[in-house]
């Protein structure tokens, strides 16, 4: 019998990772029963966390810094999945941000393939491992969804790999991890997540089911800033964030991220900047502009104007909240001129179609440099 998929009804919703929560990091990796079958994948800020505790018991455990920093490039992650295939591990277990769960994501193969050959072949992919994933930052939504971003540098940019077999198997949500998070990591990451959730919300892909995760990732998300809005520290109730940034990836998985993820991608890779950062430096100009384009957004403005308590300018209150709670990167200062735009807006035009498609309305590649002059 086909799958509903072969036959082209419209699917309106799914989840393919199962969603645990334990808020105590020790309990969370005793109940794993972790043993020499399992690969722990994790950053060093979780290595030293867990330094001399046994946590994670017989497993092997790889240091991403031994590799390389900040988000994943071709070359160093071509060596993590080298290493993961030296044994056949039964698990690997993701700790991390985004780019750690990423990176994992493609360790579940273990057949030997590159990079560049797991992008070329999608067609040919066979899941041999279980992957777990346990995000430490509340932005990534990445252990719910089946999309692993790697920056191609001869691209100046990066690349998403999106098939099914991505989906991590089970995804724990512990809030314990996130007690000690840098601010300027909440802040961030929260910025992806509430754009995760924004661009699913206005996405032609969004339904129902969507829609309901993409408005209570917006509102919590904006409860947790507006709280913490003027005295930049981290929120009372971080499980908060990390189930809203859950919902937003549950969101995005279905509906889609779209233009401001698109033109963040060439920002982040020649301008060093975190994700979440390329992401808020684009996010106003996305919105503003398509406002100009009279693109409907009535949505997504009854959701702010709920959340702000105020039917002036939802949108602008939205902005104004973004602008307390973390500085916008200037594209100026940090050397990006008219020119560079309209050559970050024809890769984008060229390589991003898997997200641009999702914009609400459609954009050229004028208007998308237009997008990225008015964020100068
Ligand atoms: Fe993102």
């Amino acid at each position: 019998m086909r799958s509903l998929s072969e036959i082209s009804l419209k699917r309106i919703f799914r989840l393919r990772t199962e969603l645990y929560s334990e808020s105590d990091p020790m309990l969370c990796f005793g109940k794993l029963g972790m043993n020499e079958s399992d690969l722990v994948i994790a950053g060093q800020s979780v290595i030293n966390q867990f330094k001399g505790t046994g946590v994670f018991q017989n497993a092997d455990v790889l240091n991403l810094a031994e590799y390389g920093y900040g988000e994943p490039k071709r070359d160093w992650v071509d060596k993590v999945i080298a290493k993961a295939n030296e044994i056949p591990y039964r698990r690997i277990i993701a700790v991390g941000g985004g780019a750690t769960i990423d990176i994992a994501k493609l360790c579940i193969f273990g057949d030997g393939r590159s990079v560049k050959q797991l992008f070329a072949d999608k067609s040919s992919l066979t899941k041999r491992r279980e992957l777990i994933a346990i995000p430490t930052t509340c932005g990534t939504g990445s252990e719910v969804t089946n999309v692993s971003v790697v920056e191609f540098e001869d691209l100046n940019s990066k690349l998403g790999l999106q098939i099914d077999e991505l989906f991590p198997d089970r995804a724990i949500l512990v809030d314990g991890l996130l007690q000690s998070l840098p601010y300027r990591v909440f802040a961030v990451t929260s910025i992806d997540a509430l754009a995760h959730a924004v661009e699913s919300l206005l996405s032609p892909k969004a339904d129902e089911f969507t829609d309901m995760y993409a408005k209570t990732a917006i509102e919590g998300i904006i409860e947790n800033l507006t709280e913490v809005q003027t005295k930049r520290c981290l929120p009372k109730d971080l499980q908060k964030s990390l189930i809203c940034a859950n919902m937003a990836g549950i969101a995005f998985s279905i509906a889609g991220c779209a233009t401001m993820h698109a033109l963040s991608f060439p920002l982040g890779s020649n301008y060093r900047l975190a994700h979440g950062e390329a992401i808020n430096a684009v996010f106003g100009g996305v919105l503003q502009y398509y406002r100009s384009l009279d693109v409907k957004l009535d949505k997504l403005e009854k959701i702010l104007m709920n959340a702000f308590g105020s039917d002036d300018d939802p949108i602008q209150d939205l902005l104004d909240l973004l602008n307390d709670v973390y500085d916008c990167p200037d594209l100026k200062a940090l050397g990006v001129t008219k020119r560079e735009c309209k050559e970050m807006a024809a890769s984008v035009y060229e390589n991003q179609q898997r997200l641009l498609v999702n914009s609400p309305i459609t954009l050229n590649a004028d208007d998308l440099a237009n997008i990225y002059i008015t964020c100068l």
